[in-house]
């Protein structure tokens, strides 16, 4: 059965974000994918089909005795896209990837475990595949074979989690800002400037919110996108015009806007100190700084942007990469499990008729093989009688179940 798992799959290793699109399925609500699904489970034989649809890759997990073919996938895209280009249609055997028997098995424990990821030891990869996988499974695409690897996939990432450091250092701009923040002792209840309400910002708000800050001031050019980020973080929101006249002093200030040239200049800074002494947090994660270099000379700051940030972030995706021969190990051993797992669930399949069987020879000895005999006990005894008999049948139940589970386990 394990040769019988196969995984087409378009990632950004083999192409571009935007070719990425031209094989995945184009639908416009759940119920058209649902159909679209259904017909290429149909149209090529499949078993089980699970379509995993992510930022960066498009993955079609599904079992079949047919084995995979330059043919089959030409055809399996050309339907799945009619108007794929011809350029790709050219190069389709070098951009998709073809995975069969363990090896599909192992390339989907890999994804999970975000260790194919473009950004390596990023957990929304586990989201990504639960919140995929159930809609599949409740539409009756994938089976019992899909549905083992899924449950494999997921214990194994969580252990890959647990026993290596994959996902341990920050990468993301943001996330490295907020904890350089933090390990500068800004406390939740200091006073903190948002300069900026564009995404950057947004993400930044959400970290605060998460950290408990509570005394956020946004400045924005448009009043109305600082009202809406101030209200995420439970703060206040005035117009960046407001900036020059604002005298409520600050602990930490946060600036990321799109402008080209500094917008926080030493004698702006100079009246938001509104006459404090002491040392203040600037985080600039602009590109190009908005905050003027002058600052960091003419003013007690501890001053983090974006650069630093930036190389701080590469180190730490190095290493998560070292993590990953570690993470291989701990995959594999979950890998071995497979085999076993299929067999143990095929044996449960084919004894599900056990216990029916069970009964009905308990019904035919009572009510046909021994019914003379029983008909002429007194009421006591055939109770006995019964009693025993079902004690006989439950435990008989569980003796084929039980041997078949330890040759499996004994293999
Ligand atoms: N650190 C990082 O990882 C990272 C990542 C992405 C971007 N960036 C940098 O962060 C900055 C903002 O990026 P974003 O993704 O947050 O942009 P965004 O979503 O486009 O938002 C831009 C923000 O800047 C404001 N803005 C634009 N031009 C301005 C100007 N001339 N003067 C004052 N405010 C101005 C906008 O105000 P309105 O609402 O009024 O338009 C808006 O709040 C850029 O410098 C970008 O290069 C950094």
């Amino acid at each position: 059965m394990l040769a019988n798992y196969k995984i087409l799959t378009v990632t950004h290793k083999r192409t571009n974000l935007k070719e990425i699109g031209d094989f995945v399925l184009k639908t416009s609500d759940q119920e058209e994918l649902k159909g679209r699904l259904e017909s290429l489970k149909q149209q090529f034989h499949l078993d089980e089909l699970f379509y995993l649809p992510t930022c960066n890759r498009v993955m079609y997990f599904f079992t079949t005795r047919e084995p995979l073919s330059d043919r089959f996938v030409a055809q399996f895209f050309q339907s799945i896209n009619p108007t794929m280009p011809v350029e790709l249609m050219d190069e389709i055997d070098d951009i998709v990837y073809q995975y069969d028997g363990v090896k599909a098995v192992e390339h989907f424990l890999d994804v999970a475990a975000s260790i194919d990821s473009l950004v390596i030891g990023e957990r929304q990869i586990l989201r990504q595949i639960r919140e995929s996988y159930e809609p599949c499974r409740e539409w009756g695409l994938t089976g019992e074979y899909i549905r083992i690897a899924f449950q494999q996939a997921v214990v194994a990432a969580k252990a890959v989690y647990n026993k290596t450091r994959i996902g341990d250092k920050p990468i993301s701009v943001v996330s490295l800002a907020v904890q350089q923040m933090l390990r500068a002792h800004v406390q939740k209840e200091d006073r903190l400037l948002l300069v900026g309400a564009g995404q950057t910002n947004q993400l930044v708000g959400k970290f605060l919110v998460k950290h408990g800050f509570t005394k956020v001031t946004v400045f924005n050019r448009s009043l109305e996108k600082a009202e809406q980020l101030a209200q995420n973080v439970g703060g206040q929101a005035l117009p960046l015009a407001e900036l020059p006249n604002y005298q409520g002093g600050f602990d930490c200030m946060i600036v990321c806007t799109g402008a080209t040239e500094p917008i926080i200049t030493s004698p702006l800074y100079r009246q938001l100190l509104n006459g404090e002494q002491g040392r203040k947090v600037v985080i600039d994660l602009a590109i190009p700084n908005n905050v003027h270099e002058l600052i960091t000379e003419d003013f007690n700051v501890e001053y983090i942007e974006v650069e630093g940030l930036r190389n701080l972030a590469k180190k730490n995706l190095a290493f998560r990469e070292r993590e990953v021969e570690r993470a291989r190990k701990v995959l594999n051993e979950y890998l071995q499990q497979v085999p076993a797992l299929i067999k143990q669930r095929q044996i449960e399949l084919a004894m599900r008729s056990v216990p029916t069987e069970i009964k009905a020879v308990k019904e035919k000895a009572m009510n046909e093989v021994f019914h003379k005999e029983l008909s002429g006990l007194d009421e006591q005894t055939k109770a006995l009688m019964e009693k025993m008999l079902s004690y006989m049948e439950k435990k008989c139940i569980g003796i084929p179940m039980k041997a078949a589970r330890e040759a499996v386990l004994n293999q």
